[in-house]
């Protein structure tokens, strides 16, 4: 399928990860405008300079996605700039897990929340009018953890189920407003540095960098206009 997104303004919260360059990319060449927020401002801009898009098709900021002021200030400078977000992909992550129930560190546990649901809470917050206005998208990439999940990664899984729980409640208030909220789900993340890295790995059981990016264009076209609420899954094959 040929998407385009010529004239759309698509916003990156955590872009410079694991699976954000690829799918800057990816957005970037179906002719998006981009809005790329991370902590780091090297990355940014190392990331913008690999797009190699037009000046006026990307912004960059470095936005703690922890502070609601800054998360909102950001969505206040893309409507500035653009005048309006048309995609809001929220990729920021983070894992800890492998131990049992008592012996899972409390300063891991506070980290989890932070990252996976309060930087979900904020953005959401931040994008849901903006996204109702321009009948947007927002996609969250989750774990299939969050619905059968091992002990060993109880928090990981409680924080992910959690962010999946606000994107279906974001998704039911957008309804009647042609904006969707949808969730992707993959066991693991193959991306390119990975496969540079480590060749010779099995990654049978990871879903790749790419066919999440195509996923999402695939949320954010008309045929998919109909699809909110949903959970995506993109693993089961092996
Ligand atoms: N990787 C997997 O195998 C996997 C599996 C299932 C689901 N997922 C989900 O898929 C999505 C993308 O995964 P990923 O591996 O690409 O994520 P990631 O690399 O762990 O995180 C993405 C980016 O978010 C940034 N970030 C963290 N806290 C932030 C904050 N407060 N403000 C601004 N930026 C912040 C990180 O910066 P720092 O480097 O500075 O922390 C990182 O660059 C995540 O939602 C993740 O939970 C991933």
């Amino acid at each position: 399928m040929n998407i385009s997104l010529d004239g759309k303004v698509v916003a990156i919260a955590g872009a410079t990860g694991g699976l954000g360059p690829t799918v800057a990319q990816v957005f970037a060449r179906a002719g998006a405008a981009l809005s790329l927020v991370d902590r780091d401002a090297a990355k940014l801009d190392a990331l913008v300079a690999s797009l190699g898009a037009p000046p006026e098709r990307h912004h960059r900021a470095t936005v703690d996605l922890l502070d609601p002021e800054q998360t909102r200030a950001w969505a206040g400078q893309i409507q500035q700039r653009y005048g309006r977000v048309d995609v809001v992909l929220h990729l920021v992550g983070g894992y800890r897990g492998g131990q049992k129930i008592a012996e899972f560190p409390g300063e891991d546990w506070a980290l989890l929340k932070q990252l996976l649901i309060e930087t979900t809470w904020n953005v959401m917050r931040a994008f849901v009018e903006p996204l109702k206005a321009s009948r947007g998208r927002f996609i969250l990439v989750s774990s299939p953890q969050s619905q059968k999940p091992a002990h060993v990664n109880a928090a990981y899984a409680a924080c992910k189920a959690a962010s999946e729980t606000l994107t279906l409640a974001l998704a039911d208030e957008f309804k009647g407003s042609g904006a969707t909220a949808n969730i992707i789900l993959v066991n693991a993340i193959l991306t390119p540095q990975m496969r540079a890295e480590k060749p010779d790995a099995d990654y049978s059981k990871f879903t790749s960098a790419e066919d999440i990016a195509g996923a999402m264009l695939y949320l954010c076209s008309d045929a998919a206009a109909n699809m909110n609420g949903q959970r995506l899954s993109l693993f089961g094959a092996r």
